[in-house]
């Protein structure tokens, strides 16, 4: 899927909270529509991650720039089309989905210089590769000139619901007033901070799957980018 420099990519930024249904609708409209999938949020993680390994709080805005330096990021893809994380040569994919990382990538990704380190990484594969990217600030900082900008939403207690459901089925349950409470105060760290906070760009088309079931959100994703693009 390399292209090269005169090729023209196509790049569709799909932003929005977290339980919005955004990876998972977003993997399955890529492989519908032979796209690479590029889920940010993971990169985000991994470098919370790291923060964590190094005994380093993530509220500490100035130890956690130091750290950059000593990251080193890789993404790859398996034969389903998942994709991998790498941090500093050891695969740690399922190492960031536990609910203290998560936490943590929320107050990292605040800090500006997490996200410029972050920056160039994610342009540079939309350049390589036509992608579905997404994330928090897709449409809005890292591609603003991409050809399809869709705002995914949903209201958070059917977003904490989903995350409850996903939890119990991978075994891990949750205390459900708990995880209401931390979605509800994610959502409020990611759309109040001062970089990037989360908001549909201008251009976007804002999706609300609170009333839709999978399919049927899948379907209304896979019109409206082949209706922008002519996929
Ligand atoms: O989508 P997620 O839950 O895996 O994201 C983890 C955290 O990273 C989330 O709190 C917001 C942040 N994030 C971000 O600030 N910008 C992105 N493009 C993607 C994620």
């Amino acid at each position: 899927m390399d292209k090269k420099e005169t090729e023209r990519t196509i790049s569709v930024a799909i932003d929005g909270p977290s339980g919005s249904g955004k990876s998972t609708l977003s993997r399955a409209a890529a492989k519908e529509l032979s796209l690479l999938y590029v889920d940010t949020g993971a990169i985000y993680r991994t470098t919370a991650l790291h923060t964590l390994r190094r005994g380093v709080s993530p509220g500490e805005s100035a130890a956690v720039a130091a750290l950059l330096p000593e990251i080193d990021i890789a993404l790859s893809y398996d034969a389903g089309g998942m994709q991998r994380m790498c941090l500093n040569g050891e695969d740690v994919t399922e190492l960031i989905r536990t609910q203290e990382v998560s936490m943590a990538a929320s107050a990292v990704s605040a800090y500006p210089a997490v996200r410029a380190f972050l920056l160039e990484m994610q342009r540079e594969l939309a350049r390589r590769h036509s992608v579905i990217m997404d994330g928090r600030d897709i449409g809005t900082v890292v591609l603003p000139g991409a050809d399809v900008k869709i705002f995914l939403t949903a209201g958070s207690e059917v977003r904490a619901r989903r995350r409850w459901l996903e939890l119990q089925e991978r075994g891990t349950p949750r205390d459900w007033e708990q995880l209401l409470r931390e979605t509800r105060e994610r959502d409020e760290k990611d759309a109040n901070r001062a970089e990037s906070p989360l908001r549909p760009a201008e251009d976007s088309v804002v999706l609300d799957t609170s009333e839709l079931n999978f399919s049927q959100s899948l379907k209304r994703i896979v019109e409206i980018i082949r209706e922008r693009t002519g996929l």
